[in-house]
């Protein structure tokens, strides 16, 4: 499948039909978004995949985006709260296993991450991190498009209410930005075909020379 044709077809999805995205299709759409890079390699992100219907009924309560509750899947993007050492020695551990290196040849690595996030705030940790959560989104979105599977992003919703009603916190987590996925009501959806509204190619990208 060709990436751009891919990128014209897909839209933000308003109106979405029955049809559920299956299992297969789901997990390889998650497969890829973990594929995506992260800074340092951490993915100080995590994904909720919110299956039941009446927690997503209460999570579309609130905002202006029946596409929490009405497509086939919801994907909640959610950073790490508070970045620790722990999370940096988990991912050595987890790349010392891997990559079948000492632990002890990954020091100078772990030292500059942690050197990283203990000279930020936590505040700036979670921005740092919802970013590379975003990075995750769009490998998603493109993802998805590449099987003709239908996405809406949504930064349109109540964080403090998803991390309750997910239960985020305990989980050390919160929520950043939303990926809902199905299949387009081709004929109830307002957008279906609306012309893709874009920069020139050249105002959005200029050569040096
Ligand atoms: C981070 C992000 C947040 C968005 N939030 C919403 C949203 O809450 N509700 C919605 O219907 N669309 C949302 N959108 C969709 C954009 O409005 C849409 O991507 C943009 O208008 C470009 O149109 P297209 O994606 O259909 O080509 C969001 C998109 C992004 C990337």
């Amino acid at each position: 499948m060709n990436l751009t044709e891919s990128l014209k077809w897909r839209y933000a999805v308003k109106k979405y039909s029955d049809k559920k995205v299956t299992d297969v299709d789901l997990r390889a759409i998650l497969e890829a978004v973990n594929l995506s890079a992260s800074s340092a390699g951490i993915q100080p992100y995590r994904i909720i995949v919110v299956g039941n219907p009446e927690i997503r009924k209460k999570l579309s309560e609130e905002g202006y985006n029946p596409q929490i509750s009405e497509a086939s899947h919801l994907l909640v993007f959610a950073a790490i709260a508070n970045l620790s050492e722990t999370h940096i020695d988990e991912y050595m551990h987890r790349m010392s296993v891997i990559r079948g290196l000492p632990l002890e040849s990954l020091d100078n690595f772990r030292k500059i991450l942690v050197a990283n996030i203990t000279g930020r705030t936590q505040e700036e940790n979670f921005i740092w991190a919802s970013k590379q959560a975003y990075i995750g989104l769009g490998t998603g979105i493109a993802a998805a498009a590449e099987l003709r599977i239908d996405t809406t992003p949504m930064e349109g919703f109540n964080p403090d209410r998803f991390d309750e009603l997910l239960a985020l916190k305990e989980q050390g987590l919160k929520s950043v930005v939303l990926l809902a996925l199905g299949y387009r009501d081709a004929e109830k959806d307002p957008f279906v075909n609306a012309p893709k509204v874009r920069l020139a190619l050249e105002s959005f990208s200029k050569l040096t020379t």
